[in-house]
């Protein structure tokens, strides 16, 4: 439910077929008439009315709506318009080196103290907004700086961006700033664009240059784009302005949004700090940056510097390395997981991309190929950010050489040759062989890596090198290695088999938990092997539980239950965990918990790094207690832990959703007590504070 709670839902359509009325009346009155009825106040309250609710029930919109038009003018859309002050661009820094050399330059123009406003360099679209009067009389593009395109009509409909000035205005004023979709809106975007099986966007400025190119401005209405204004281009007229940050602060008091993050600096070095925090900081906004920009902030140095032919010499962007680049990608391979799932993904001609050399990257699955539209031969965008896998997010159409043909999932597995099968209804393909080689191999490995038996010395290439010669075909066979045959491979001298045989004789006593996770069951992950081994306490329990009997169990659910159910009655599997048994390996589960359960049935996310816990140990701790720890935030969250620096897409969908945010003591509490603090006293929810204004719902 939005802000149009108090309307019942049968009202909404009437309110805004209202609205569209009172508003061409007072339009009317306004520019026929010469004598508006309302203040422009009042007229741009019903204006941001009806906006509000088009966006939040875009079936409600119309093409004519007056939040679609700037009233008295026919349509211009991306017809040329001149800019009355050429848009110029900027020149470019990446180090503290060229930094110092850019300042170096300013001093044959100005001498004495340099104040300098430090803004963040948003990856958006730069706009150029006409005011006369103190109304929108126009929107265009940058194009190439001295002519752009008009964009009015779908400018209009962006919430962020004022039809009428709330401040006394100049006669005619130029804002400028950048047009942005949010992140969490690009994700939400490329969600629905996916489940209607359409191209997905490759980055939001990308949605948000497509959202603005709309012939048909209800579409660009429908998407959410948000605004920072930074820049005044011409002013002519009243009030006059002595330094950029007076600006900005008009701009605020005009009904603008202004960054919050913007920091008047002295010295070189504090600038060089405000951009390497930023590029520390990057992933805590909801927006992208590319970078800082940095501005002379006294007007009058300003004059003094004056420009080039290209750029103003009182302003530079310091760029951050990219987090995107695009490569060939070079083929389309399918792997066959330990479940069987064969996972298409991208053969990429190696790139450095966000401090990394990338050359494979998961696809994911068939509908993700297809809705990404990537084909072997494209050029296609890699994104790596952070710690984040890399991912392909498109292709660069422009680049497709012609009749590419799209790429096909393959019928047979790539291991085995049987036909891979997709259900009904599913995403994924798989290999229903269980003899698959493929699968045995991820099987056996999955079974020896750390989150399961932890068995070290034993990784993929180990495992399918004694697979191949015939020493193991499943995981009960680990146990009854043949050293001698190893010791004829090379590399394995007396050392590393004693190494190895430590690490398998070790392995019998790991948790049952642990066990449970390395046999492989489909549905079944880490939490639930937790839940199952505490409560049932040994694995003949699990073993001769009915699928009923497992689904009954808190936090385990009908698709587990079944899923393990069917796997321990199936007679090969019964046999290996014989075998298992045989060997000696742990099948009791913990001793009753000795923590109070005071987390059962709640969710608890924790995003950011926190001081006291680290990320695996605030999870374990709760799922400890009996709650979740999932990874993303949703409906049936019970509170959201955030630390330093969190996931912007978690708090923006905690903030939407209303879920509690706690910080690091009210965890704590939390996990004493199950209890969540007053809402009067909780940390910090709801909204965060760079957030644009009129972009909440
Ligand atoms: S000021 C003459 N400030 O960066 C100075 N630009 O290469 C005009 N940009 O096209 C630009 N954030 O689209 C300025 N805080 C900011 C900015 C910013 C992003 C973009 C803008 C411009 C490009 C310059």
């Amino acid at each position: 439910m939005g802000i149009f709670g108090r309307v019942a839902d049968s009202e909404w359509a009437e309110r805004a077929a209202e609205l569209r009325d009172l508003i061409e009346y007072h339009n009317q009155r306004y520019y026929l008439d010469d004598a508006p009825e309302i203040t422009d106040a009042e007229f741009d309250a019903l204006v941001s009315e009806l906006t509000a609710l088009e966006l939040e029930h875009p079936e409600l919109a119309v093409a004519d709506s007056p939040t679609r038009k700037v009233w008295g003018q026919a349509s211009t859309l991306f017809s040329e318009v001149r800019h009355l002050t050429p848009m110029m661009s900027l020149d470019k820094t990446t180090s503290y080196e060229e930094l110092l050399a850019w300042a170096k330059r300013m001093e044959r123009f100005i001498s004495g103290d340099v104040a300098y406003t430090c803004e963040l360099k948003i990856d958006g679209l730069a706009m150029s907004l006409l005011y006369e009067g103190g109304r929108l009389v126009r929107a265009a593009t940058r194009g190439d700086g001295e002519v752009g395109e008009d964009v009015t009509a779908n400018v209009a409909t962006i919430a962020a961006v004022p039809h009428v000035l709330a401040a006394p205005a100049p006669d005619r004023v130029e804002v400028r700033g950048e047009i942005y979709m949010p992140v969490s809106a690009f994700d939400l975007l490329n969600r629905r664009q996916a489940e209607a099986g359409a191209r997905t966007f490759i980055n939001p400025r990308n949605a948000a240059a497509g959202s603005l190119r709309q012939k048909d401005p209800a579409v660009t209405a429908g998407r959410e784009l948000a605004f920072w204004a930074y820049q005044l281009g011409t002013v002519e007229g009243g009030p006059t302005f002595s330094h950029h940050t007076d600006m900005l602060q008009w701009m605020r008091d005009a009904g603008f949004p202004v960054n919050p993050n913007i920091e008047l600096v002295h010295g070189l070095e504090e600038v060089d700090g405000y951009c390497r925090r930023w590029l520390e900081r990057r992933h805590s906004l909801d927006y992208e940056i590319d970078g800082a920009v940095i501005k002379v902030d006294d007007l009058a140095q300003r004059r003094e510097l004056g420009a080039t032919s290209r750029a103003p010499r009182w302003a530079i962007a310091y760029k951050f390395p990219p987090e995107e680049k695009t490569t060939l990608l070079e083929g389309i391979m399918v792997s066959i997981g330990r479940t069987g799932k064969a996972t298409p993904f991208a053969m990429l001609k190696p790139v450095t991309v966000g401090g990394a050399k990338v050359s494979l990257a998961t696809l994911h699955n068939e509908d993700q190929v297809r809705i990404k539209d990537v084909r072997p031969g494209d050029t296609v965008v890699v994104r790596r950010a952070g710690d984040v896998i890399p991912e392909v997010r498109g292709p660069v159409l422009g680049l497709r050489p012609e009749g590419l043909p799209e790429w096909q999932f393959p019928t047979a597995c790539p291991v085995c040759g049987e036909t891979l099968v997709r259900l009904d209804g599913e995403s994924d393909t798989f290999c229903v062989n269980d003899r698959c080689p493929g699968q045995r191999v991820q099987r056996i490995a999955h079974f020896a890596s750390r989150s399961a038996m932890d068995i070290e010395h034993l990784g993929e290439r180990t495992v399918s090198q004694f697979c191949r010669a015939g020493l193991l075909a499943d995981v009960a066979d680990i146990y009854h290695l043949d050293y001698s045959k190893v010791a004829q491979f090379e590399g394995w001298g007396e050392t590393s088999i004693a190494n190895l045989a430590a690490a398998v004789e070790a392995s019998k006593s790991r948790p049952l938990a642990n066990l449970l996770v390395g046999l492989s069951i489909r549905h079944l992950g880490a939490t639930g092997s937790q839940i199952l081994a505490r409560s049932l306490r040994h694995l003949d329990r699990i073993m001769d539980a009915t699928s009923e009997e497992l689904a009954a169990v808190e936090g385990v659910g009908p698709i587990i239950g079944a899923s393990v159910q069917r796997f321990f009655a199936t007679p090969a599997n019964r046999e290996v965990v014989e075998r298992l048994r045989a060997a000696g390996l742990n099948f009791e589960g913990p001793a009753a918990p000795e923590l109070a359960q005071v987390l059962v049935g709640k969710s608890v996310v924790v995003t950011g790094t926190l001081e006291g816990w680290s990320r695996e140990e605030a999870e374990e701790a709760i799922k400890a207690r009996g709650g979740k720890s999932p990874g993303s935030v949703s409906k049936k969250t019970t509170a959201v832990v955030v630390g330093s620096e969190p996931g912007a897409a978690k708090l923006a969908k905690a903030a939407q959703l209303g879920v509690p945010i706690l910080d690091e003591s009210a965890f704590a509490d939390l996990l004493e007590t199950g209890e969540l603090p007053d809402p009067g006293d909780a940390a910090g929810a709801g909204r965060r504070d760079d957030e644009p204004a009129g972009t909440g719902g």
